[in-house]
C-alpha cells in the first residue's frame, strides 16, 4: 500500500482552493486521523441515502469504518483543520483495478471539494500506473455522476436504479 505521494502531485495538493478560495489540502490518510474521521461520518447526513451508506447505527457504522480504513487506500481532504470529505481505492485486483468510494461532509458540499478529491485521487492511481478505476452509483445521485463524469469516468451499460462507471486509466498512463 503506498503512503507516499509522488513529490509533483503532493506539492499541487497542498496548494488547493475551493469554489470560495478557502483552503483544501488533500492528502494520505494515516492511523491518527480515525477519530476526525469517524466524528466526520457521525454528523454525516443523510445517512444511509447513499447505497445503504454510511450507516446509521454506530456499531455498524464503526465496523465499516474501519474495515474501510484497513482494506483501502485512503484519502482525506481537510478544510479548517476538520475532515470535510474522504475517499478510498479497493485493490481488487492488484496494480490493475480499484473501486472508489467517496463522501463530501454535507457542509462542504457544492464547493469543489468532491471534485478535487476525485481528482487526486485519479492523479495518484495514474502516478501509480493502475488501469481503471470502476464504481455504482445510484441513477437519481446526479450531482456524483456529474462529478465523475467531470473527472472522465465513463458510463458502462444502461442507466439502471444502480449506475457502473469506470474511469479508464490505460490511455492517460501510455507515455508515463
Ligand atoms: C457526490 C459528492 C461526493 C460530490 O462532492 P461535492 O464536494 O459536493 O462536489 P463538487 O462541489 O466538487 O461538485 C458538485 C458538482 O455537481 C453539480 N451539482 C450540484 N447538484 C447537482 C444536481 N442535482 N445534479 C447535477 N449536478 C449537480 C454542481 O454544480 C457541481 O458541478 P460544477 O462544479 O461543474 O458546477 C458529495 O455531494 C457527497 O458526498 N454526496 C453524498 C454521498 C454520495 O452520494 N457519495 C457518492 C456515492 S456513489
Amino acid at each position: 500500500m503506498i503512503h507516499v505521494l509522488p513529490p509533483h502531485i503532493e506539492r499541487r495538493l497542498r496548494l488547493l482552493r475551493d469554489k470560495n478560495g478557502a483552503s483544501l489540502i488533500i492528502r494520505f490518510y494515516q492511523d491518527a486521523d480515525y477519530p476526525a474521521l469517524a466524528d466526520m461520518y457521525r454528523w454525516f447526513e443523510p445517512k444511509e441515502w447513499s447505497q445503504g451508506l454510511p450507516p446509521c447505527l454506530e456499531d455498524r457504522r464503526e465496523a465499516w469504518l474501519r474495515y474501510v480504513v484497513e482494506k483501502a487506500i485512503n484519502f482525506l481532504a481537510i478544510m479548517e483543520d476538520k475532515v470535510a470529505g474522504h475517499a478510498a481505492l479497493f485493490e481488487i485486483e492488484r496494480d490493475f483495478s480499484y473501486e472508489y468510494l467517496i463522501f463530501v461532509h454535507q457542509d462542504y458540499q457544492d464547493r469543489g471539494v468532491g471534485t478535487a478529491l476525485s481528482q487526486a485521487v485519479k492523479d495518484v492511481a495514474q502516478a501509480m500506473q493502475y488501469h481503471k478505476i470502476w464504481l455504482t452509483v445510484g441513477a437519481i445521485n446526479l450531482k456524483a455522476i456529474h462529478v465523475y463524469e467531470k473527472v472522465g469516468f465513463c458510463m458502462m451499460g444502461p442507466r439502471d436504479m444502480e449506475c457502473l462507471m469506470v474511469l479508464d486509466l490505460k490511455d492517460n498512463n501510455k507515455g508515463q
